[in-house]
């Protein structure tokens, strides 16, 4: 078991609408979590949902940001934009994002830079694929991604979130096991003490997602070095995701 807060954070992707929002505050109001719960709507629906969730504990975080500030980028939503629509953090890096719109690892470090000078707390996502795992490569790809990611990039007292993700268990129901989840996470927190230092390492969260479900969040919990769990599609059902919620909260010790 970890001992930070955990971070329970929703993905909605390119799913939901307002009566998704509207259910979500429903069904998380007046609730109390040990754990720190967020969830990232398509950015159409932040500002709906910063003011829906008014009396829940749920933060609100984007699912991308643009890697410049503002300009002629048409279609790009910039890290203060998401920061006047009510967001506390952003994810960076999603492996959909690096797959279908070929996003790269100096993208991403354009963007947490952005993210970290605005006070938005960056959850930058990284993971192998498939092939990779099965050619033995998972921590030469994690670590590349990880040092190209933050190169340069001076943490300070800034905090940043890590979310693990095998692309093979992204939407597939095949999310890795506990233990194969907990290996991977103990070698990032090692490269962030590495990168930068020992407390670094300790006080960043690193999540893990890639099905993960009402069924396998206690014993991913368990784990020492899992700080937290993104979640996809379990988070469009929103008495699921409770569960979630509470099995993760329930493992604060
Ligand atoms: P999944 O997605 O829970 O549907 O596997 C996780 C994610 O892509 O963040």
């Amino acid at each position: 078991m970890s001992s930070l807060t955990p971070l329970v954070i929703a993905n909605w992707k390119l799913n939901g609408n307002l009566d998704l929002v509207n259910a979500l505050a429903t069904t998380f109001a007046g609730k109390t979590f040990a754990a720190q719960i967020a969830v990232c709507p398509p950015a159409i629906y932040l500002r709906d949902t910063h003011f829906a969730i008014e009396e829940t504990p749920l933060l609100v975080g984007g699912q991308n940001c643009s890697r410049y500030e503002s300009g002629a980028f048409t279609g790009e939503i910039s890290v203060s934009m998401l920061k006047g629509a009510g967001c506390d953090l952003c994810l960076i890096g999603h492996s959909e994002r690096r797959a279908i719109f070929s996003e790269t690892n100096q993208d991403c470090r354009e963007k947490i830079k952005l993210a970290l000078q605005q006070g938005l707390k960056p959850v930058l996502c990284i993971g192998e694929q498939l092939a990779e795992r099965e050619a033995n490569i998972t921590q030469e790809v994690v670590v590349t991604q990880l040092r190209e990611c933050l190169q340069g990039i001076d943490l300070g007292s800034s905090e940043i979130c890590i979310a693990y993700e095998p692309v093979w268990a992204i939407g597939t129901g095949l999310a890795a096991t506990p233990e194969m989840a907990q290996e991977v996470h103990a070698f990032i927190r090692q490269e962030l003490a590495h990168l930068y230092s020992s407390p670094v390492a300790q006080r960043t969260p690193i999540l893990y997602g890639g099905s993960v479900n009402k069924n396998n969040t206690a014993e991913l919990m368990k784990q020492l070095d899992i700080d937290g769990l993104l979640v996809g599609g379990a988070s469009l059902d929103v008495t699921h995701f409770l569960s979630i919620c509470e099995l993760a909260s329930a493992s604060v010790g």
